[in-house]
């Protein structure tokens, strides 16, 4: 077998054999076939597509390439989410925790910014002493004393991915349904966990930018859990506008916080225990009420002792941008559009998210918003709140944030889009 012969089937609309996907994925994972073959093959694939025995099988393959993981010491149902990535997603702060005062186990592998979209680990890293790499040991005893575990993902598990989706980042091939499917899956299937709740971002903040698309995914994904004894379903879900009123690290964590306490956002705190009525009833734990467990402090006993396990201070304060840039409503109505993608660039370029993969991100810095898509606004009032620790930032932030909203006229009829669509 030899990687030519693999670009070359695909690249002229063929189909890859169980073998030629099983070889290209081993050699590429020992170094015998080069970042700049493996490249080609990607694009191949991107333009011209898999079918669904193709995925299976690549994803098969990327399991194949690690470890598995094994969570049946454990006494609880075990439910894990992903979300396909979007602007001011910080759901998986208050939704583990949540989910494991109800009573399931939540082992929650998690990653970091990927270009304009933000990284829960990365959020939690701004909470001083919390560590994001455990050993699998470590992983096991937080998931068994506090319920719940928010980690990276070892080395052992599916290192085919972790070589594919850095080569995916800078060769202009994140967005091809076959290679996001095979990634987010086998790592989640080698994790081991029992059920799994996919969070479909569909919009212009997210990776799928159209409801078709969102549903071809949803629906690969959800059959590579199936096959492999995983229950999986898929939500379909708005990321045309931010999720919350903060995108950046630190803010999102001090918003998920407010969640935890029982306030936050409308948006943010729906789509949090909407996610967690489907993990437990994928997990099988019956008579749960998430809003109960909100309300009554549960969930934010278990994020207590789920940040201090993995050596964070849950009352350290957290840490502030050293400059803000206000930026004012330039005209009274009612907001119409404010954009996840422009939104989320911005907070990007304030330091947020990385411009190379060995970048140091800023935990201060993010947009902070006044107003979301349906509130009234008047001319003069701050609509977003620029966070840098690095005021040169300022002018290249503010041109992503230029056209990124729409305000009409006062009194203008305007129902903001729903936070769960499908
Ligand atoms: N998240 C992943 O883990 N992989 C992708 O390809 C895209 C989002």
């Amino acid at each position: 077998m030899d990687a030519i012969s693999v670009i070359r089937t695909k690249r002229d609309r063929g189909e890859l054999t169980d073998e030629q996907i099983d070889w290209v994925i081993d050699a590429y994972t020992r170094g015998e076939v080069a970042d700049y073959q493996m490249a080609a093959l990607n694009m191949a694939i991107l333009l011209n597509g898999m079918n669904r025995r193709e995925i299976a099988r690549w994803t098969a393959a990327m399991i194949a390439s690690g470890e598995r993981m094994d969570f049946s010491s454990l006494s609880r149902p075990t439910a894990d989410k992903h979300s396909t990535g979007g602007v001011g997603d910080k759901i998986t702060l208050p939704l583990a925790p949540l989910v494991a005062a109800c009573g399931a186990a939540v082992p929650q592998l998690s990653g970091r910014g990927l270009g304009h979209t933000g990284g829960t680990l990365d959020k939690l890293e701004s909470i001083p002493g919390w560590r994001a790499l455990l050993s699998n040991e470590e992983m096991l005893h937080v998931l068994d004393t506090t319920g719940a575990v928010i980690c990276a993902a070892g080395d052992g598990l599916a290192p085919a991915d972790k070589k594919l989706y850095a080569l995916r980042d800078v060769t202009g091939t994140v967005e091809a349904i076959p290679l996001i499917a095979s990634s987010i899956m086998s790592k989640k299937i080698a994790e081991g966990t029992g059920s799994l709740v996919l969070d479909v971002k569909v919009g212009t903040g997210a990776f799928m930018k159209t409801i078709e698309d969102a549903r071809e995914l949803a629906s690969t994904m959800v059959g590579l859990g199936t096959d492999h004894g995983v229950r999986t379903v898929a939500l379909l879900t708005d990321m045309s506008t931010p999720l919350g009123l903060t995108a950046g690290n630190a803010l999102e964590v001090r918003e998920s916080v407010e969640v935890l306490a029982g306030g936050g956002p409308a948006d943010v705190v729906e789509l949090t225990i909407a996610l967690a009525r489907e993990m437990l009833d994928a997990a099988g734990v019956k008579d749960a009420d998430p809003a109960k467990a909100l309300a009554d402090g549960s969930a934010m006993d278990v994020w207590r002792r789920m940040i201090a396990a993995q050596g964070g201070d849950p009352d350290a304060p957290l840490p502030t941008s050293k400059e803000q840039h206000v930026i004012k409503a330039p005209a009274s109505g009612v907001l119409t559009r404010l954009d996840a993608y422009d939104i989320g660039i911005a907070a990007w370029r304030l330091g947020a998210g990385r411009a190379r993969k060995e970048d140091p991100v800023q935990a201060g810095a993010g947009v902070e918003m006044h107003a979301k898509p349906g509130d009234t606004v008047t001319a003069g009032q701050p609509l977003l709140t620029l966070h840098t620790d690095t005021p040169e930032r300022f002018e290249y932030a503010l041109q992503a944030v230029e056209g990124s909203y729409d305000i009409a006229a006062p009194g203008t009829d305007f129902t903001a889009s729903p936070v769960v669509l499908e």
